[in-house]
């Protein structure tokens, strides 16, 4: 497998800035030798470039950053489908997680091109799917999958070629545990399938995983967006929307684990690593770990 390091040192999406230094943080604490030891091929493309945020022109922007989040995106979805083209596992080092905009349009028509199902794990404490009508922020890293499901602002809409890039049935989510009142909503209008944790407190991470990864077949292209807010702050205390309450270590690399077994991973989004916020590198550095576990990496 070819695997290729693609930094978007955004936080254009977010309000609290630093997961700009994201994709440094990742390669000092050696994703690239990581991956390289399970016998990956790695390549690190270096960084995409993009606008720096901005400050709040009002306390109630509805999408803060707009244009800066459409040229980040821009930059991601080329080069998602550069990479997906030459059958290579797209890894985008971020930044924050409006790049899954990009990387998902991207992943879904390269999808529908060439006739594979898609599924999208979503491991994050947040569901992300607020629009400009229910986001509390108006931060569009609280958005992208309200706009992946086609109910974002016109400018981040149709990338993939379909007015929804993703449709309900295709996501599933895992670790929630932060969700705004208009996110609830959405989240039942649009069915959407949500491993919280108390759903993982009662039936644990393995059932969770079980269901989640249920309807993936042979021919399934699997992308895992992953928040690192995901994680228990205690281990990965580097993030600018910590939640306490997530999922211990050992239950995040079950689920690395997990999705590994399945042998379907196609791409992968790392985001919302903090280095302004973090204690020695240390959410990185998990990340790291947890990445060798999602490419297979096995004690015995
Ligand atoms: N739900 C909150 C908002 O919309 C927080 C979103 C945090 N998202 C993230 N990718 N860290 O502002
Ligand atoms: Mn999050
Ligand atoms: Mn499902
Ligand atoms: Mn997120």
């Amino acid at each position: 497998t070819r695997v290729h390091l693609i930094g978007a040192p955004t936080d254009v999406g977010a309000s609290v800035r630093g997961c700009s230094m994201g994709p440094e943080a990742l390669r000092v604490a050696g994703i690239a030798p990581a991956l390289r030891q399970l016998g990956l091929e790695v390549q690190d493309q270096g960084n995409l470039a993009g606008p720096l945020a901005l400050e709040r022109a009002s306390a109630h922007e509805p999408h803060h950053n707009l244009e800066e989040v459409v040229a980040w995106n821009r930059a991601v979805f080329d080069a998602v489908s550069l990479s997906l083209a030459e059958d290579a596992v797209p890894v985008m080092m971020g930044g924050d997680h409006c790049l899954a905009i990009g990387s998902i349009s991207a992943v879904a028509a390269h999808c529908r091109r060439e006739g594979k199902p898609l599924r999208v794990l979503w491991l994050d404490a947040h569901t992300d799917v607020n629009t400009e009508a229910t986001s509390p922020s108006g931060n569009l890293h609280g958005m992208p999958v309200a706009c992946l499901l086609g109910r974002g602002p016109a400018a981040l809409s149709g990338w993939s070629g379909s007015a929804q890039a993703i449709r309900a049935q295709d996501i599933d989510f895992l670790g929630i545990r932060s969700v705004d009142p208009g996110e609830r909503l959405a989240i039942r209008s649009f069915g959407l399938s949500v491993y919280d944790m108390r759903y993982i407190d009662e039936h644990g991470m393995r059932a969770a995983m079980t269901e989640a990864l249920m309807d993936v077949d042979d021919n399934t292209h699997l992308h895992v967006s992953f928040d690192v807010d995901c994680l228990d702050p205690a281990d990965a205390p580097g993030v600018g929307t910590a939640v306490r309450g997530g999922p211990s270590y050992r239950e995040m690399q079950l689920c690395m684990e997990m999705i590994a077994d399945t042998g379907r991973l196609g791409s992968l989004d790392v985001v919302e690593v903090n280095p302004a916020l973090d204690v020695r590198n240390r959410t990185a550095e998990v990340a790291v770990e947890l990445l060798q576990s999602l490419f297979g990496q096995s004690t015995l």
